[in-house]
């Protein structure tokens, strides 16, 4: 594996899904780890992630003592190339001013960047520079600013780059990181299939022949999950789908239909949505709308893991991810994973072991293993859906009717973006039923009909998304079909609100 030491770049998890596309599998740990836990990873290699502190700042985190005469292959990424330059001898300076964007490789050399000629653009962040190099050590690249843009030890497997080579605004980064992981000769077995053998086999030496309890939700990491333990499993496996009356147009079906190789007998769906609708009645603060789901949810699901765990049930699956587990600088990590995670909320009483076979992966390689698993594309793809689904996406009271308003025109929406190509290259669509009413006109008739909101958004991290530039010509196609088959909408509006000041959701 390549250990990821992370000193607090907002980079960290890019450099390990960057190491992992390249097939090698790769550990997030934080900077100041003790040796001990480091090397517990069996390292092949170790890569000291940048971050926003100074070397020269005696406060500033440094990896455990004793890393560097491990003889591990390492790559010092910006910070951490600093951090090699000082710890082995040489010096660094806060530079006169900061390098920050673009910045091209005039020069470089050797075997780091094997099979890259002429000049390189990358991705420079950086007010300290290396002035001196610890002995032996050999300047391999430079930019105009910057004399000292790459550096190589002696032993010829570790290295320090001052610019961020796992950013897409350096187009031959990945190159630079292939390179380096060939030259300290990682393995490279980090395959879908070999993740899948790999899950197989960890699932079936921990579980046995014990039952385990898993809920779906119609979501592409859990609906991989139950193809995989039913491919590990088979029929010890009980999946749970909890229809709470607040799904999409024909979702229910569609993951029923996903689910088939499970076999009738090991996939119970629950038709709650009359207890969900009547727990919903009178309510329209967005906050206690989200509660109260929550609160049905685990009333239903409970009463399903009861009859389960008196039938002997031990374990109970989740489709936690790697993002939600990781250690980092920045704080997160496993410690609060519980706050944001489905199926807290279980009594005490009610005891199952956590399995957790997603633990190391990220979305995209969970995304590979639907594919392997055989998951139909449609939910392999599918863009994310808040747990307390439609609930959130009428404003003001749910009630049958709305939901029905609603389901007929988002399907509209989310068809046509289909249709046109459009589906994938949006991170997330929807489409918002408002309390307002409108006057507008039928024929020679006035109107009086809701207010549509139309929201698509492109985002990485859902932290922070951009208003999606869907042609004008796809909008007005979606408000036509809308108006005329869904008559009690009587006007469409596409919402042009970036994130922040706006949420993605309107509740
Ligand atoms: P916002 O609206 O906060 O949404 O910008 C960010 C992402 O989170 C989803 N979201 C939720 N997911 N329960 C969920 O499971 C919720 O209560 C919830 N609220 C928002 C939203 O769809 C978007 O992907």
């Amino acid at each position: 594996s390549v250990v990821i030491l992370d000193f607090g770049s907002q980079y960290t998890r890019l450099i390990a899904r960057r190491v992992r596309e390249l097939r090698a599998y790769s550990v997030i740990l934080p900077g100041t780890a003790s040796l001990e836990r480091i090397l517990a990873e069996q390292p092949q290699a170790i890569i000291l992630s940048g971050g926003p502190n100074s070397v020269f700042d005696p406060s500033s985190p440094k990896p455990a003592e004793g890393l560097l005469e491990q003889g591990l292959p390492v790559l010092g990424i910006c910070y951490g190339m600093q951090y090699l330059a000082q710890a082995l001898g040489g010096r660094v300076e806060r530079a006169g001013r900061r390098e920050y964007g673009k910045a091209v490789l005039t020069r470089h050399e050797g075997p780091l960047f094997a099979g890259l000629e002429g000049e390189l653009q990358m991705w420079m962040s950086h007010s300290d520079a290396v002035t001196a190099l610890p002995e032996g050590w050999k300047v391999i690249a430079e930019t105009e600013e910057n004399p000292v843009a790459a550096i190589a030890a002696p032993d010829g497997r570790t290295f320090g780059v001052q610019f961020h080579p796992e950013v897409v605004h350096s187009p031959k980064g990945m190159a630079v990181l292939e390179n380096f992981l060939e030259l300290a000769g990682v393995r490279r077995d980090w395959t879908p299939e070999h993740t899948l053998e790999t899950l197989i086999a960890d699932i079936r030496a921990k579980v046995g022949s014990d039952r385990v309890l898993l809920a779906v939700s119609g979501g592409v990491d859990s609906s991989t999950l139950a193809l995989l333990l039913s491919r590990a499993i088979g029929s010890q496996l009980t999946a749970v789908f909890v229809d709470h009356g607040l799904l999409r147009l024909g979702e229910r079906h569609e993951v029923e239909q996903a689910l088939r190789p499970l076999g009738d007998e090991n996939l119970r769906v629950v038709d709650a949505s009359e207890q969900f609708l009547q727990a919903l009645k009178g309510v329209s603060d967005p906050e206690e709308k989200r509660k109260i789901v929550g609160r049905e949810f685990i009333r239903v699901f409970e009463a399903e893991a009861r009859k389960l765990s008196q039938e002997g049930c031990r374990w109970l699956a989740q489709g936690t991810l790697y993002p939600d587990v990781i250690e980092s600088a920045g704080g997160e990590g496993a410690a609060n994973i519980k706050s944001h995670h489905n199926v807290g909320g279980l009594p005490p009483d009610l005891k199952f072991e956590l399995l957790e076979p997603f633990r190391y992966l990220f979305k995209d390689e969970v995304r590979e293993l639907a594919l392997l698993l055989g998951l139909p594309e449609p939910i392999r793809m599918r863009h994310p859906f808040p747990g307390p689904g439609l609930a959130i996406r009428i404003l003001g009271e749910v009630t049958p009717h709305k939901l029905d308003i609603l389901r007929r025109a988002d399907d509209i929406f989310i068809s046509a973006l289909r249709e046109w190509n459009l589906y994938d290259s949006v991170s997330q669509a929807l489409a918002v039923l408002t309390p307002m009413q409108s006057v507008g006109v039928i024929g020679d008739e006035r109107s009086y009909g809701y207010v549509l909101g139309l929201r698509a958004v492109s985002t990485v991290d859902f932290m922070t998304a951009d208003w999606a530039r869907l042609p004008l010509d796809f909008l007005d196609e979606v408000a036509r079909k809308i108006t005329r088959q869904v008559p009690e909408i009587g006007r469409v509006v596409y919402d042009i609100t970036s994130k922040p000041p706006a949420t993605i959701e309107w509740e």
